[in-house]
């Protein structure tokens, strides 16, 4: 734990995840393209990450391309899915350092066999890192994740390799993205937009949520701390009373 360093008196999540919105808006207001919103927004996973890692969180799940949004402007899209290119670039000397290991959530059919090829070299060549878990949500929906949760599950009951009375909750989490990573704690939403966007619908059944108006390439070490703070303050009661 080289890098932790974790102010006084703040409660730091496990698992946090992180909706984040309003590159495009950010780019329009300076007078620019979109697209240098997301090329702004990119960057700052990597700071975040970094940021997350000193402050000792296990792991950052970030929303970078959620299934819906193949439904925007084809040029826009054809940037977006130079992400993973771009992730690969970024990602190289400060990662290392920090010991931070890239895995990807998403459907894996539809993008170019390239981003695939890419996808899979970051997360082979960050697997043995024992540090921060970001975890890149790239053609996500929740909607997409349960439906093929629900699939292997039903398959594995029609081979008998579970009995359908034994399918739990956990046995379900098992089946989804995550089910390497910690419960989700807190739930991030930058931007303004208060809903969920079909963005771990799971995972945050018992997750505080955190929504602020402030755009995500402006998001930075200082509103993050201001969440944490707000997080530390939250009464976790899970259906209980207050301890
Ligand atoms: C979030 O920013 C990034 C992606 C969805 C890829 P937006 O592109 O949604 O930016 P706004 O919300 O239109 O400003
Ligand atoms: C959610 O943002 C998806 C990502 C951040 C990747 P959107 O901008 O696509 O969400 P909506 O359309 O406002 O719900
Ligand atoms: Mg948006």
């Amino acid at each position: 734990m080289l890098f932790q360093k974790k102010p006084k008196n703040l409660t730091i999540p496990k698992h946090l995840a992180i909706i984040l919105d309003g590159n495009g808006r950010w780019a329009k207001r300076r007078g620019m393209p979109r697209t240098f919103g997301h090329q702004v927004g990119i960057e700052n996973i990597r700071s975040i990450a970094i940021e997350c890692s000193k402050l000792g969180i296990k792991a950052l799940s970030v929303y970078a391309f959620s299934t819906e949004n193949w439904a925007r402007p084809q040029a826009e899209v054809d940037y977006l899915m130079t992400m993973p290119a771009q992730f690969e670039k970024q990602f190289k000397d400060d990662f290392e350092k920090y010991d931070i290991r890239v895995v990807f959530s998403g459907r894996k059919t539809k993008m170019s066999a390239e981003n695939k090829e890419i996808l899979e070299r970051i997360t082979s060549n960050t697997a043995n890192r024992s540090g921060l878990i970001l975890n890149i949500c790239f053609d996500y929906g929740s909607y997409y994740e349960i439906t093929e949760a629900v699939k292997s599950i039903s398959e594995a009951a029609m081979n008998h390799e579970i009995e359908v009375s034994d399918i739990t909750p956990e046995v379900i989490s098992s089946y989804l993205f995550t089910a390497n990573l910690p419960p989700l704690d807190l739930f991030i939403r930058t931007s303004g937009e208060i809903r969920l966007s079909n963005y771990l619908l799971w995972q945050a059944a018992y997750s505080e949520l955190y929504f602020t108006k402030v755009p995500w390439p402006a998001f930075d070490k200082k509103q993050l701390l201001l969440a944490l703070e707000e997080f530390t303050n939250r009464d976790r009661r899970y259906g209980g009373l207050k301890g």
